[in-house]
């Protein structure tokens, strides 16, 4: 059970995409040299307006990180901006819209996969993510995935295409419009392609342009998903039945996420929080905490991982009760997930231990 629709990244989607947030990407800026068309959509020359240039550094923002040039990862703060590919355009300051279509398109379409990369580390990808990525032509993904990327792989792609924070529509768009000119495209994400990710999008996305799924040969390669990856760092937290819930109130409202939360922490389920904490969160971080712990004894044992897999990783097992105050500290930011235990959980030399029946059947 998962209660967001946010997209992609680890960082990018939960904080600074809401309107509300737009001053906090505005002072993003993005350096990325635009590489060129790579889409040869038939709509190419659709733009009534201006369109970003070669190598320009612009600021960039959620309203405006809709600007296209099937290549360029920069991002204009003009209004009103062209896609060279006939991909998305938009005047729009929350809204982004789906361009070209399937008839704006000559070539056969070449394919496209949702490839998850796991929690962050090369070792961390599965094999079958990394034989796909050395396959593909054409790597789209948020800049920090991008980076996050082995050189050969990165060496052995004909172009990528990276965008910062808050263009996930943008940028699958640009996948899907590669694809759809030809090329054999992966777009790339965190953990796995069907949590809080891109899998989904890109399917809306293909079927509102009117192509399908089977004209791309869409395929998704799994990875290991951040309740998995940081489950594994605090011992077996997980075991038995569990739900994951994001704090994101950027696609899903807060009085939903609420709800979900009262559901699952009465009815016994092990949590992971994905999405905890932001500066402009703290409110549903801390609501989610009250609501915990009108559920759960105040000892509950919670698995706090922050940036599993990565350089700055750090680990905690805490009681519930110790929860609230850690979302002013480093431990908890947007690269943090939380696994929260049932009231079965225990700790035992330093691991959480979820049991998942055995000694009620079985002597050991
Ligand atoms: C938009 S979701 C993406 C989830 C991703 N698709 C997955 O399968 O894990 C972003 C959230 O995932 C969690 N996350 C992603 N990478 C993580 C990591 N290396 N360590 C801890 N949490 C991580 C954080 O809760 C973060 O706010």
């Amino acid at each position: 059970m998962s209660t967001d629709n946010t997209t992609d990244g680890s960082t990018e989607t939960e904080s600074k995409c809401g309107a509300s947030e737009a001053q906090a990407s505005a002072g993003e800026t993005d350096t990325e040299a635009n590489t060129g068309s790579k889409c040869g959509a038939s709509g190419a020359e659709s733009g009534p307006e201006s369109s970003a240039s070669a190598g320009e550094a612009s600021p960039s923002t959620e309203a405006d990180d809709t600007t296209s040039e099937c290549g360029a990862s920069s991002s204009s703060s003009s209004s009103s901006t062209s896609s060279s590919c006939g991909a998305a355009s938009s005047d729009s300051s929350d809204e982004e819209e789906v361009g070209a279509t399937v008839d704006d398109f000559d070539a056969d379409p070449g394919r496209l996969i949702a490839v998850g990369l796991g929690p962050g580390q090369p070792e961390g990808m599965t094999a079958r993510a990394r034989a796909a990525l050395l396959d593909a032509e054409h790597i789209v993904g948020y800049t920090t995935y991008v980076d996050l990327l082995p050189d050969e792989i990165t060496e052995g792609a004909e172009d990528i295409y990276d965008t910062p924070m808050c263009g996930e529509v943008s940028r699958t768009e640009e996948a899907i419009d590669r694809a759809l000119a030809g090329n054999d495209v992966a777009i790339i994400g965190s953990g796995d392609p069907n949590v809080y990710a891109l899998a989904g999008l890109a399917l809306e996305i293909v079927e509102s342009k009117g192509a399908t799924a089977t004209m791309l040969d869409f395929d998704v390669v799994p990875g290991v998903p951040a309740a998995q990856s940081c489950a594994a760092r605090v011992g077996a937290p997980l075991v038995n039945d569990t739900v994951s819930i994001s704090l994101s109130d950027h696609l899903t409202d807060m009085p939903t996420i609420e709800s979900r939360l009262h559901a699952a922490a009465k009815e016994g389920f092990t949590i992971t929080i994905y999405n905890p904490w932001s500066r402009k969160r703290r409110d549903n971080y801390e609501k989610c905490c009250e609501i915990l712990l009108e559920h759960r004894d105040p000892e509950t044992p919670v698995g706090v991982v922050h940036a599993a897999g990565r350089e700055d990783e750090q680990v905690e097992i805490v009681e519930l009760a110790d929860l609230p105050e850690l979302g002013e500290t480093d431990l908890v930011d947007m690269t943090t997930t939380l696994l929260v235990g049932n009231e079965d959980t225990y700790v035992w030399d330093d691991r959480m231990v979820t049991p998942r029946g055995y000694e009620t059947k079985y002597d050991y």
